[in-house]
Formats: C-alpha cells, sequence, structure tokens
C-alpha cells in the first residue's frame, strides 16, 4: 500500500519525538512492504517564526492531500509568557481542527502492566482500567463567538455554542465505538448548570434509543473528574464536549503512569491527525531526554485508524510493550536512574519491529 503521510513536527520536543515515531512507521513498511512518502510541514510557534502564521496555507494544503498527519506538539514559553501577542502558537492548532473538520479527538487510556507502580493511583483501582475518552473537537467554547474584552478592558467574555448537528454525530460516533467495546457509554456534561449540556443530554437521550445494546449512563462532568480517579476501571466509553474533554483527558493520562505513553485521533471530515496527548516540553527540547512512546504509540493508531492496517498497528505495540518490560525507556519512566534517550528508545523499537 502506498502512504502518503504529512509530518508536522510544530515545537519545543516535537521535532526529536517525531523523528522516532516516523522511523518506527519506515520499520513497519519495510516489515509488511509497504510504500511510504513523507513530507514535513511548518505548524506552530516556528511556523509563527518563519512566515507569521500559525497554520499556514501551504501546511493545510499538504493535511488535504495527505492520507493522514502525524504531528509532534506546539507551543512555546515566547507566547505563554506574553498574554497580549496577537499570533498565538495555539490558534494553529485550533485553524488546523477547525480546517480538517476534525470533530472528534479519541483518547484510548489504556494501563501497561509494567508501569504500574508509576501511576499515582494504587495498584488495584488502576490494573486493568481500559476506556476512551472522546472529546468533541471543533465546537463549544473554543471555537463559540463573540469572544472578547470590553472597550474598558474590564471584563473578557467567551460564548460556548453547540448545535444539535454537532452533538449527534459526535454522540453517534461514541456509540459506534462503544459497540465495539464494552457497550457502555458515559455523556458527560453539566446540564444541572449549561443550557448547551442540557441540549447535549436531549441530543443523546434521543439518540440512545437507536442503540438498545449499549448501556448509557449521563454524568455530570465534576463527578466524573471524581470518578475517574476512584473507580477508573467503571468507565468504557466517554463522550463530551470540547473543554470538559480537555480538562478529563489530561487527567485520565496520568492515571497510566506518565503523561507521556499516550497517543490519540483526531478524526472528521478530511485528513485524520495523529498525535501525542502531551504538550511541546519546552523545557526538554534539543536534549534528546523525551519520551517518544506516545508519538511512536500515535503512528500505531494511524496504521489502525487511517489505514486499517491492525497487524501494523500491533507490531508497533509490540515494540513498545517489548522496551517498557527491557526498561530500555527514558528517564520519565525510569527505574533506579538508568534512563536512555530519545533516540536510543526510538531505534529499540525500530530494531524490535524488524526482529519480531
Ligand atoms: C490539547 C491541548 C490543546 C487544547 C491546546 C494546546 C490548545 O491542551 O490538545 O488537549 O486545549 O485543545
Ligand atoms: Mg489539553
Amino acid at each position: 500500500m502506498k502512504l502518503k503521510i504529512a509530518v508536522l513536527p510544530g515545537d519545543g520536543i516535537g521535532p526529536e519525538i517525531v523523528a522516532q515515531a516516523v522511523e518506527s512507521v519506515k520499520a513497519v513498511c519495510r516489515k509488511f512492504g509497504h510504500e511510504a512518502h513523507f513530507e514535513e510541514a511548518l505548524v506552530g510557534a516556528c511556523a509563527i517564526d518563519a512566515v507569521g502564521s500559525p497554520y499556514p496555507d501551504a501546511t493545510h494544503k499538504l493535511c488535504m492531500n495527505s492520507d493522514a498527519v502525524l504531528f509532534g506538539a506546539i507551543g512555546s514559553p515566547k507566547y505563554d509568557n506574553n498574554p497580549n501577542a496577537k499570533v498565538r502558537p495555539e490558534q494553529g492548532l485550533l485553524a488546523m481542527r477547525k480546517k480538517l473538520g476534525l470533530y472528534a479527538n479519541i483518547r484510548p487510556v489504556a494501563t501497561f502492566p509494567s508501569l504500574l507502580h508509576k501511576s499515582p493511583l494504587r495498584r488495584d483501582l488502576v490494573e486493568g482500567a481500559d476506556f476512551m475518552c472522546i472529546r468533541e473537537l471543533t465546537g463549544g467554547i473554543y471555537f463559540g463567538r463573540p469572544q472578547g474584552r470590553s472597550e474598558d478592558g474590564e471584563t473578557a467574555y467567551d460564548t460556548c455554542v453547540y448545535s444539535v448537528g454537532e452533538i449527534e454525530r459526535i454522540v453517534r460516533l461514541a456509540y459506534n465505538y462503544a459497540l465495539k467495546r464494552r457497550r457502555k457509554l458515559t455523556v458527560v456534561d453539566k446540564a444541572n448548570v449549561l443550557c448547551t449540556s442540557r441540549l447535549w443530554r436531549q441530543v443523546a437521550q434521543n439518540l440512545e434509543k437507536e442503540y438498545p445494546e449499549v448501556e448509557t449512563e449521563y454524568m455530570f462532568v465534576d463527578n466524573v473528574a471524581m470518578q475517574i480517579i476512584q473507580w477508573p476501571k467503571r468507565f468504557d466509553v466517554l463522550v463530551t464536549e470540547n473543554m470538559f474533554g480537555d480538562i478529563l483527558t489530561d487527567e485520565a493520562s496520568v492515571i497510566t503512569g506518565s503523561l507521556g505513553m499516550l497517543p490519540s485521533a483526531s478524526i472528521g471530515l478530511h485528513t485524520s491527525v495523529f498525535e501525542p496527548i502531551h504538550g511541546s516540553y519546552p523545557q526538554a527540547a534539543g536534549k534528546n531526554i523525551a519520551n517518544p512512546l506516545a508519538t511512536i504509540l500515535s503512528a500505531a493508531l494511524m496504521f489502525e485508524y487511517a489505514f486499517d492496517l491492525k497487524e501494523e498497528g500491533l507490531a508497533i505495540r509490540r515494540a513498545v510493550d517489548a522496551v517498557l518490560a527491557e526498561g530500555t525507556v527514558t528517564e520519565d519512566i525510569a527505574e533506579n536512574g538508568k534512563a536512555f534517550s530519545t533516540s536510543e528508545v526510538g531505534k529499540r523499537v525500530v530494531e524490535i519491529i524488524l526482529n519480531d
């Protein structure tokens, strides 16, 4: 199969971790006889610095003309520390989501047996936890207008907007995942306070009738935030709006032991984007110490979701399990100070894929 992959390394540790993921993809292609073509483009702070826009047209064109996008991370302290910056790296990510119509962000949360001791939760609570957060990604308060400040600068406002159509497509997608898993769906909202949440609940209740095989429950987001920590094993598929999903997925990610392990897929109307859920970790940029595994696992998701190549995805997953088991890992998860570099971990993953 011919795979045309857009590579968007972005900022901070992005280039280092994406380089390792690309090596894994090449290894899988060699092993299974696929032909991958990679093309790089700018996004984020580096794109602002180079061409003045965080999501340049050339990058969008490349994404539209590719079969999948492999994305690193964006963000830079230069902009984080300057709330008045007119153009921000994050705007690039939001523009990419909107223009590619990436309305669903899928974040599987599964534990790795060899990392259980790294979880902030007790082993018995977290062992075997396996759920999936589905976050709406192109609506809600991230995109609602009006947004701004009053003329005197004394007030600021954001607007949360959802339409029936936007809610319906994401809840349907969540039901379809639930059908393939343990058939339980948690619809997360704040319907006791927010009007948009009441619309979510109404739309979900209407759809519920079409999926009698799935057990549907409705929970307020604050309660879910608590139960993810208290009883993570009770969840199968969660679906929620943009900002609740942003917060809950960061929370969910740490129960597995490291933020550096979780991949995500953003899918929608055009090309899908695969990226680690962590950020650009600027303090580690250029030091060859960041954990590349979340990005390598994002490449596994890319094979599975974008190309429907399950064996190829599995080959990457097996290699990741193997490096974890043998301890070829970066400092965030290393034991007794025995840490390997980003490129050493990536190289070992490649070796295992090729020799498997
Ligand atoms: C994420 C990030 C982004 C978001 C930021 C960088 C804009 O936190 O992908 O979860 O809030 O969506
Ligand atoms: Mg986030």
